[in-house]
């Protein structure tokens, strides 16, 4: 049976934050991790793309866009493969509390918006450990432009330059992010992501945030309140 399809029973939490770049999802997992912390529970931030394996590669590759966009999606697969049996199971069997900024949603969301087929993807991925909880941060490509180009340009792959939909990198950020976001919101109907209004204030987000992440422990026996 397919791993990713089946809710795991090892004693830990896996919560992921999902959503385009600048959607805001740093932003609120990092606040619910000080907040775990200061409840003195046990608990892992775990970033995408961070494995040592393979960044270093990953980066070289990127630098010359050297990649299709299936060896894109196997470089990202061997990373998260790495972290996911080194971090992610570990510390889920020891009973910890895994906050996971992107998860394997990233990839179905980005690689399918490559062009890279829907299924294949799927099936790399079906080993992954399914979360018990997965948000994703809804907000338009524009504003998500606006708020991580305060002082830059869009960088070369955020923008999907390889994909050649417009030379000017601002263009071409909102229309590869708008096919992001069409991958994302057919997820939340088929992985039942829950959807987070990313147009809120931080401050009400995270309200938000600590409410459900209180109700889901609860259900495993943690009381937070
Ligand atoms: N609710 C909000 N309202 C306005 N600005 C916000 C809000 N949440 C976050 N921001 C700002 O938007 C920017 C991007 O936020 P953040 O880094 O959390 O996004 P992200 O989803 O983690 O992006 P990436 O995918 O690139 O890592 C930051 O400058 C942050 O301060
Ligand atoms: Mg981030």
């Amino acid at each position: 049976m397919l791993r990713f399809n089946t809710p795991h029973n090892m004693t830990g939490t896996l919560i992921c934050v999902e959503g385009i770049d600048g959607s805001g999802k740093s932003t609120q997992l990092d606040l619910l991790y000080t907040w775990l912390k200061s409840k003195k529970l046990d608990v892992i931030l775990t970033q995408w793309n961070s494995s040592d394996l393979i960044s270093d590669t990953t980066k070289r590759a990127k630098k010359k866009n050297l990649l299709s966009g299936r060896t894109f999606s196997l470089l990202h697969a061997v990373d998260f493969a790495d972290r996911h049996e080194k971090i992610i199971m570990p510390a889920l069997r020891a009973g910890f509390i895994v906050l996971a900024d992107r998860y394997v949603y990233t990839a179905f969301a980005r690689d399918v918006a490559r062009n890279v087929d829907k299924k294949w993807v799927r099936n790399m991925y079906s080993f992954a450990v399914k979360p018990d909880m997965a948000l994703y941060f809804d907000v338009s490509a524009k504003v998500s432009l606006n708020r991580i180009c305060t002082n830059r340009q869009p960088k070369f792959y955020e923008a999907g330059m390889d994909m050649q939909l417009s030379n000017n990198p601002y263009k071409s950020y909102l229309l590869f992010q708008n096919r992001v976001i069409e991958q994302y919101k057919d997820m939340v109907e088929e992985y039942g992501l829950v959807k987070i209004d990313a147009l809120e204030s931080i401050h009400n987000q995270q309200k938000y945030v600590r409410q459900i992440t209180t109700e889901l422990l609860a259900k495993k026996g943690i009381n937070l309140e």
